[in-house]
């Protein structure tokens, strides 16, 4: 019999005992398992938790300002943004493996984070969003074995750092429940799943800022139609691919060669295997129309219906 409100009291008492007057950082990814630990323990520490937020550049249209403003503004926590932009970019340069992309995007991660972690002086603890199923889930055999899962719970463990978990008991219903009681947005508590790399396992083959910046104008569209559509409740996971490919088109009386964006939307209960979305026609032909038009550098749009397996759900 969970009960939330008390199991917040206690970890709030519990985070205050073990950090004492002494300083705690955190690692903000926008999620929501980071995001509910770093509120968490702001309640217990306030201005001895310090949030660090590294922007790769692979977030979705305006998603870092949206999450400084939750946390700055809303909360008036402690938050260092820092813009890596650049450094992302030029590690990623002419790399097109996948598993390759993956792994540097995870090191540079740690690294940058290092960095800014070790500016914080008298820093000691660092609070981590790990939850139940990652918890049980290091060990199994899951989707993390076939792809190289990089997000911010995954910071290596000989960190100078004493690890505070306060999440490590819960599943991801509790998560969001605890959540919503302390006042973290709806929109950032029923967030869909979106992967530690981002965009950048999205744009497939090599990351330049210009397909980045394609990609996610492509996406800001369908995932308006699709709420506009009502459907934004009932899909597990939706987004855009930017494949490494162009194809001929016309446009009036001339002729392009341009991108081509996949749409993908599954429906799962874990992520573990899926089915693809059945999206209504209508909804699919006006996004598709919407993309060709607004979307500079596209002039095709394909839907992928394949389940998982065989395919999985990113394409990266
Ligand atoms: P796949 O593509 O393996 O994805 O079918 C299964 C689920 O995991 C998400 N995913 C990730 N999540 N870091 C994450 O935190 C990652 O590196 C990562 N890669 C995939 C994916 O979006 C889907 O929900």
């Amino acid at each position: 019999n969970w009960n939330m409100s008390s199991f917040i009291d206690e970890k709030i008492k519990h985070i205050r005992e073990v950090v004492g007057d002494k300083k705690a950082i955190c690692a903000l990814s926008g999620g929501v398992d980071s995001s509910v630990a770093a509120v968490l323990a702001y309640k217990a520490l306030g201005d001895n938790l310090t949030c660090i937020f590294v922007d790769h550049g692979f977030l979705r249209l305006n998603e870092a300002e949206e999450i400084y403003n939750i946390f700055k503004e809303k909360f008036n926590m402690n938050i260092i943004m820092i813009d890596a932009k650049e450094r992302f970019l030029i590690r990623l340069k002419g790399v097109c493996e996948p598993e390759k992309k993956r792994k540097i995007i995870g090191e540079e991660f740690i690294r940058i984070f290092e960095e800014a972690s070790s500016k914080i002086e008298g820093a000691e603890f660092l609070v981590q969003g790990t939850i139940y199923p990652d918890v049980v889930e290091s060990g199994t055999k899951t989707s993390a074995t076939i792809k190289t899962h990089h997000n911010v719970g995954g910071l290596p463990k000989d960190l100078k750092f004493k690890l505070i978990e306060p999440l490590r008991e819960l599943f991801k219903d509790e998560v969001r429940e605890v959540g919503r009681k302390l006042s973290l947005p709806e929109e950032l508590i029923s967030r869909q799943p979106f992967p530690g790399p981002g965009l950048a396992i999205r744009v497939l083959g090599e990351v330049t800022e210009e397909k980045l910046n394609i990609l996610r104008h492509a996406d800001f569209i369908f995932r308006e139609e699709i709420k506009k559509a009502g459907l934004d409740k009932g899909i597990w996971q939706y987004f855009a691919v930017l494949p490494d490919i162009k194809s001929v088109g016309v446009m009036g009386d001339e002729r392009t060669y341009a991108h081509t964006i996949v749409l993908r939307a599954v429906e799962s209960v874990d992520g573990m295997t899926c089915d693809w979305f059945r999206i209504p026609y209508d909804v699919l032909s006006k996004i598709s129309s919407r993309i060709v038009n607004e979307v500079k550098g596209v002039n095709r749009v394909v839907y992928d219906i394949t389940s998982k397996p065989p395919a999985t759900i990113e394409w990266e």
